[in-house]
């Protein structure tokens, strides 16, 4: 079975697939909003520091145990140490549990991008998803279905379709936003949003912590599988520790662009930046309908959203399809079918949740709704644990050793960084972690407060 599983066709293609996981809606609507409601700059400093810590040391962890295994998430942690396949569960429930609400967001974009094209304009957010248009809840969760149909097709064709589609859709993604940031910065008055991003200094609070870290395992994908998966297609030519350095860097490179596009715009238009999850979906429209040539923009913008959500949610469906067919024993067409449906049902609650008098609408968690108490749990908690199990397992378990073994297996190839990382995979990216961690658990049950 591991023999037939497939392998990447270059290196490039891996590069672009891994980043094109990374790439997606984090970076374009998470990070963006996230930067604008916790401080700007501040949170930006926090979350570099938080990459070259604790993202780039899993990411190569991640990469290791795949190549090492050939193996889906499960059976790879399973055969790395013995009694630690729940960490490969948790890698597993994680990526499934974001497929709930991550096609919505997929869908979201391509109606919007629609929108643009046909009527030169926007919709209102929460018209639309509040089940005020004409198709009432149901609008939402058909561009739900239709994206996720897309990606489903992305799966089918296994690793070689996965490459293909990331090798047309990165490149297209850079191009396009490249495009966006050129009208943004020439709007009048878009220098107020570069002072925001650096050298906003006053609004920093103690909860961008946390935050940043959530924010850095959902933007570099971890924790979730995909990377495992990813890596399990590797051969030994890869340089693990050069890739992960790419990916990590592609990721930050265009959550930077993505606020370089938002946030002059938003400036210039005298819109609102700490407009939270709202901001893409909300704010922006309004931007680019006052901006001159604003249609053809909105168009561009929503498109690469789309792209970014596409080949993100691809390696989601991966992570979990590998599992199934090596696990499960399912035919590949079969996983990803079975798997794109349930996602599908799925989607349905957190997609209604924001309408009002469905049976899913209403507070859920902390005053959220459905959708973003789902977003918060998974990224927040499921994701750090799985971090801090991974470090566990590799550091002390697995024994960085073989990992480094297993990095060095490229040949001619020596790890000159081995012991600045070995120390990051069982001290310091596991303490961060759980000093986090626990925090925000503490911060959860009231017993501290910032
Ligand atoms: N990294 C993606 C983003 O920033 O939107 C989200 C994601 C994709 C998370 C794939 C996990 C994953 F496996």
């Amino acid at each position: 079975m591991e023999n037939n599983r497939g392998q990447w066709g270059s290196s490039m293609g891996f590069i672009l697939a891994a980043a094109g996981s990374a790439v997606g809606v984090g970076n374009l609507w998470r990070f963006p909003y996230l930067m604008g409601s916790n401080g700007g700059f501040w949170f930006l400093i926090i979350y570099l520091a938080f990459v070259i810590l604790l993202g780039i040391p899993v990411l190569l962890g991640e990469f290791s145990i795949g190549r090492f295994t050939q193996l889906s998430p499960v059976a790879a942690y399973k055969k790395i140490q013995k009694g630690s396949g729940f960490v490969g569960v948790l890698a597993i429930i994680a990526p499934f549990v974001i497929m709930t609400y991550y096609g919505v967001v997929g869908g979201w974009a391509l109606k919007f991008m629609g929108s643009f094209v046909t009527t030169g304009a926007g919709l209102d957010w929460s018209a639309f998803t509040g089940g005020d248009l004409t198709l009432g809840v149901w609008q939402p969760l058909v561009w739900t279905f239709i994206f996720l149909a897309i990606a489903w097709f992305c799966c089918i064709f296994g690793v070689k379709g996965i490459e293909k589609a990331n090798k047309v859709m990165m490149p297209a993604l850079f191009v396009l936003l490249i495009i966006v940031i050129i009208r943004s910065v020439t709007l009048p008055g878009a220098s107020e949003g570069f002072m925001f991003m650096f050298a906003n200094v006053d609004g920093f609070t103690l909860g961008a912590v946390p935050a940043a870290l959530g924010q850095v395992f959902f933007s570099m994908s971890l924790a979730m599988g995909a990377m495992i998966t990813y890596g399990s297609y590797l051969s030994k030519t890869e340089n693990l520790p050069k890739s992960a350095v790419r990916v990590a860097s592609l990721d930050v490179l265009v959550a930077l662009l993505a606020g370089v596009a938002i946030f002059p715009a938003v400036f210039a238009m005298g819109a609102e930046p700490g407009a939270g999850v709202g901001l893409t979906f909300f704010t922006l429209p309004g931007v680019f309908e006052a901006m001159p040539a604003g249609a053809v923009f909105g168009a561009i913008f929503f498109l690469l959203i789309f792209f970014a959500a596409l080949t993100s949610a691809i390696s989601l469906i991966e992570a979990c399809s590998a599992f199934a067919i090596d696990s499960l024993k399912l035919s590949r067409k079969a996983a990803v079918s079975i798997l794109c449906v349930i996602f599908a049902v799925l989607s349905i609650p957190n997609s209604m949740s924001f309408a009002a008098g469905t049976p899913f609408s209403g507070e859920v968690f902390l005053g959220m709704e459905l959708f973003s108490s789902v977003d918060e749990i998974v990224n927040n908690f499921i994701l750090p644990l799985g971090g801090l199990f991974m470090c566990i397992v590799v550091g002390w378990f697995w024994k960085p050793q073989n990992a480094i073994g297993e990095i060095e297996s490229t040949p001619g190839y020596t790890f000159k960084a081995q012991k600045a990382w070995s120390m990051c995979i069982k001290v310091v990216t596991p303490v961060l972690i759980a000093i986090v961690f626990v925090t925000s658990v503490l911060k959860l049950f009231g017993v501290v407060s910032f």
